[in-house]
């Protein structure tokens, strides 16, 4: 899939800088300032966020709010209301059973959370109640793009109010109240404060491809329960691949039945996921894609194919050639009576179909393709892939849904009523928008590349520099995270989607203004503890299957290493190291995970320790305790490694872990001796690092511009004397900037 990988990558990363420089983080701070100035602190969402409570009352200095999303705007007050077994909650007004159902989950989070027995039963004393929710109205029947999601909540020394148009609005004001709660050595409690709350974008996405690797009812259920808690609200079901076709046909039997494995949802299961969906305020909208990416139909129904056949599950990642015949009658009353087996059972307004990635290599092989081409005057393929779009398009009209289709099917003559998903690029998102349609990004939101939060978060669907006007910027409805399938399994999913998928939710959610990195992280890894109290297997699942790979609990030397690695980014993975669908995903490359924060960190470190330059005490015991461990750890790892066969590949990262914190170490003490390094030292040293930022067993080290930066800051010493200590850093950051890529 997605093996375009050059295309790909040219296309998406320069999104993914727009914003930054704009609202620095000293621009905050000054803005804080003037904002003290007044009793009431009435300030921005992302500056309030980063705002010390001791400024406001009885808090502790070190409380902050941990809101995620941040809320449209914020105003922090004096008091907090106390959290104790009292604690209980009455409704107002509007009232039904999704709302009940919503309460009693925050209550059993809140519960476990706080170690708190409370009342199960909601009072019916409104004036004594801790928390009061007072809705209008149930909200859509069936979610729709057009829900009304906004909340207000005040909370007072006396009581909480979360009030809301919809149930929906309720239950996003039931996680940010949730997210409020704070705990000191008084007990636990949530800050005075007054939210207004709505999202930025009406439709913030999660995908989730099961049609590589087929994801259990359980693993859809909690990751729809993380993504309630971080306010996103559409589950992008992706049913079907070249690998596998995941969902009961009552009309084409032998589609799930050849074409998944045994591994497929009934009918009563999809039924499940809506309801489950539905009672968090969730759409969920099927992809079935075609015509390409649709080997797994053409096992069981090869007549609907553009070649003989006979065709077999896919097994490979990448791009295939098998695509349904867009010239045949008897495909489009296959696809009618199939898209309509699954509009009745979908009730989403919008049905997604794909349209990705199909090359047409078996129509330009196909005689009877090549003559329906002629005879209708349709020059190439991508005019043929226009007119079955044409035809799906009326079809799903048809049945009452909407189409959307990823970016390829933006052709000319396209109906205005198609909704265009831009993954290539933000660029044909907005080539969309300006021609009037309507449209959501995922160029930038692709979790599965294993990019940090902080690139993500800053790829804005209508970024600063945008050039649509208002009315085009109308057509930009959100966008979606894509947890892509070829290299996660019901272990590893969670993973790769969270947290990280929490700081694409923000972006989704929040003011375009709220861009502070360094606030997001710190709030990220807050959420990310809370996502486990939902089930999540992010945290807890690495620790497993570290202990599996070393068949001992005694994982510490494995953790370390796996601390300060990453999975190849992009399609690097693959590349270097070919497995199937049918592969383990068991290896150290699944326990790793994306952006790590023990290399943040460290590279926060260095530069705090560099720019105490020329003394270089500030964060040294730190350093060298972690590069000690790591020193440590690669020495540790060898037995492991020989005991534990499936650990082999990863010999020449421990020998590399060594190798990285023998660098450090003496760089560190060269500089702290203010002795300066010999640049055949240094060069030596960078040889060895160079060697080590090598990609081994898919995993790549992501600490060596940390240590690099060490290393040549030793040998440049001796600049310290006639330069200022701030311009001899920068010159160091700048001569550590990694080599181009090896090759
Ligand atoms: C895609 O990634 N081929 C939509």
């Amino acid at each position: 899939m997605r093996g375009n990988y050059v295309t790909i990558l040219s296309l998406t990363v320069p999104n993914r800088n727009n914003c930054s420089g704009v609202f620095t983080r000293s621009n905050l701070l000054t803005m804080k300032t003037v904002k003290y100035t007044k009793l009431v602190l009435i300030v921005a969402y992302a500056l309030s966020l980063a705002l010390p409570v001791r400024a406001l009352g009885s808090a502790p200095a070190s409380s902050h709010l941990n809101l995620m999303p941040v809320p449209a705007s914020v105003r922090l007050e004096t008091g907090r209301l106390a959290i104790n077994g009292s604690f209980n909650v009455a409704v107002k007004d509007h009232t039904d059973d999704r709302l009940r159902a919503g309460i009693a989950r925050m209550l059993t989070r809140l519960a476990g959370r706080t170690v708190l027995t409370l009342p199960a039963d909601l009072t019916a004393d409104e004036g004594t109640a801790t928390l009061v929710v007072q809705c209008e109205r149930a909200g859509d029947i069936v979610p729709s793009l057009s829900e009304n999601e906004s909340y207000s909540l005040e909370v007072t020394d006396q009581q909480a109010r979360l009030v809301a148009p919809t149930v929906v609005g309720a239950l996003r004001g039931l996680e940010t109240f949730l997210q409020l709660l704070q705990g000191d050595r008084d007990g636990y409690y949530l800050p005075g404060i007054k939210i207004q709350d709505q999202p930025r974008f009406q439709w913030r996405g999660l995908l989730i491809d099961v049609g590589r690797h087929y994801e259990p009812m359980e693993v859809l259920k909690r990751n729809l329960d993380a993504m309630a808690a971080v306010k996103l609200n559409v589950f992008h079901w992706h049913l079907t691949e070249d690998q596998g076709f995941r969902v009961e046909s009552r009309k084409f039997p032998k589609l799930h039945a050849l074409g998944s494995d045994g591994f497929f949802y009934t009918q009563d299961q999809v039924r499940e996921i809506v309801s489950y969906a539905r009672d968090r305020g969730i759409r969920v909208m099927p992809e079935f894609d075609i015509p390409g990416h649709s080997t797994s139909w053409l096992v069981g129904y090869p007549e609907i194919g553009s070649a003989p056949g006979p065709f077999k599950i896919e097994r490979r990642a990448g791009i295939f050639e098998p695509a349904l015949d867009p010239t045949r009658e008897q495909t489009y009353k296959f696809l009618d009576a199939f898209l309509g087996e699954m509009a009745a059972l979908f009730p989403d307004a919008y049905m997604h179909i794909g349209g990705d990635e199909n090359e047409g290599k078996q129509w330009d092989r196909n005689p009877q393709v090549q003559a329906f081409m002629k005879a209708k005057g349709i020059k190439d393929n991508h005019s043929l892939q226009a007119y079955f779009n044409q035809r799906v398009l009326n079809i799903l009209q048809k049945h009452g849904k909407k189409m959307i289709g990823w970016e390829e099917i933006l052709q000319p003559d396209l109906p205005k009523e198609a909704v265009i998903h831009s993954w290539r690029g933000p660029d044909s998102l907005a080539a969309a928008a300006k021609q009037g349609y309507n449209g959501i990004l995922s160029a930038g939101y692709y979790i599965d590349l294993i990019f940090p939060s902080s690139q993500h978060y800053l790829a804005d669907p209508i970024p600063l520099n945008s050039t649509l006007t208002a009315e085009e910027a109308r057509h930009v409805l959100g966008g979606e995270a894509t947890m892509w399938g070829e290299w996660v399994s019901p272990e590893t999913i969670d993973s790769r989607i969270w947290p990280r998928t929490a700081a694409i939710a923000e972006r989704l959610w929040s003011p375009r203004t709220v861009t502070d990195i360094d606030d997001m992280y710190r709030r990220l890894s807050v959420i990310s503890y809370q996502l486990e109290e939902l089930g999540l297997t992010h945290e807890k699942n690495y620790g497993m299957l570290l202990r599996r790979l070393a068949g001992s609990d005694d994982t510490g030397p494995l953790r370390t290493l796996a601390s300060i690695v990453e999975p190849l980014k992009e399609y690097r993975r693959y590349q270097m190291r070919p497995q199937t669908m049918l592969s383990p995903l068991t290896g150290l490359v699944d326990a790793a995970r994306p952006d790590s924060e023990t290399a943040r960190q460290f590279a926060a470190n260095v530069d705090a320790f560099l720019s105490d330059a020329p003394r270089f005490s500030l964060y040294r015991p730190n350093l060298e305790r972690t590069l000690v461990e790591w020193q440590t750890a690669g020495r540790a790892l060898g037995p492991m490694i020989d005991r534990s066969p499936a650990l082999k590949e990863t010999r020449p990262l421990a020998d590399n872990l060594s190798v990285i914190a023998d660098a450090g170490l003496e760089a560190i003490s060269y500089l702290s001796a203010g002795d300066a390094a010999t640049t055949e030292w240094r060069d030596a040293q960078l040889a060895k690092l160079n060697e080590a930022a090598k990609p081994r067993a898919a995993l790549e080290f992501v600490v060596i511009t940390s240590v690099r930066k060490l290393v040549i800051a030793a040998a440049e010493l001796p600049q310290l004397r006639s330069t200022t200590p701030a311009e001899w850093k920068k010159r160091v950051t700048i001569m550590a900037s990694p080599p181009a890529a090896p090759s």
